[in-house]
């Protein structure tokens, strides 16, 4: 049975200016792993692909350091929001709780690879980027379908 008004449920019990900010510290730190993982497969990997072993190495290593503290402060951030807004939401049906399941696997393999393609002379990153942002954008689908809240 679908249950009416969604915003009860995410609301409860939170104030809230807090629950906002839960919210935007999720999305906020979704955006920057998700849109970090895309940038990188599709438009760096692309953009850099005539380059030589010799130019494109160090250019990698460099852009790998400046985005290893991103994956560390959104991973922290996605547990952080995404434990309280679990846990200070309960009542979800068996459906849910399955989908929240999978997203949570799926959010495993994208932190294990974003932590490893950010690790310095890893070669795999283009392949690992690849992975990430398929399990990235399968759980972006199913957060969306989390929003309704059944
Ligand atoms: C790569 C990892 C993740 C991505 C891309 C992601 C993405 C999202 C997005 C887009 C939303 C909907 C935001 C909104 O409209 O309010 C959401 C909601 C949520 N996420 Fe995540 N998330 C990730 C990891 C996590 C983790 C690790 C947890 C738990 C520990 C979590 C728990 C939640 C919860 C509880 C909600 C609210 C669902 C609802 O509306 O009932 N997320 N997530």
């Amino acid at each position: 049975m679908k249950r009416a008004l969604p915003e009860t449920v995410y609301f409860t019990g939170m104030p809230e200016g807090f629950a906002i900010s839960l919210r935007w510290l999720h999305i906020a730190s979704m955006t920057t792993l998700l849109g970090g993982m895309i940038f990188w497969r599709l438009v760096l990997t692309r953009a850099s692909g005539d380059m030589s072993m010799a130019a494109r190495g160090p250019l990698f290593e460099r852009i790998a350091a400046a985005f290893r503290p991103l994956v560390l402060a959104s991973i922290v951030g996605l547990v952080v929001s995404g434990f309280i807004n679990y846990l200070l939401a309960p009542g979800h049906s068996k459906i849910y709780h399955m989908l929240f399941g999978i997203k949570l696997l799926l959010a495993l393999h994208v932190f294990a690879a974003a932590i490893l393609m950010a690790q310095p002379n890893n070669p795999r990153r283009t392949r690992l980027a690849t992975g990430t942002m398929i399990s990235g954008l399968i759980i972006l689908f199913i957060s969306a379908w989390l929003r309704r809240n059944f």
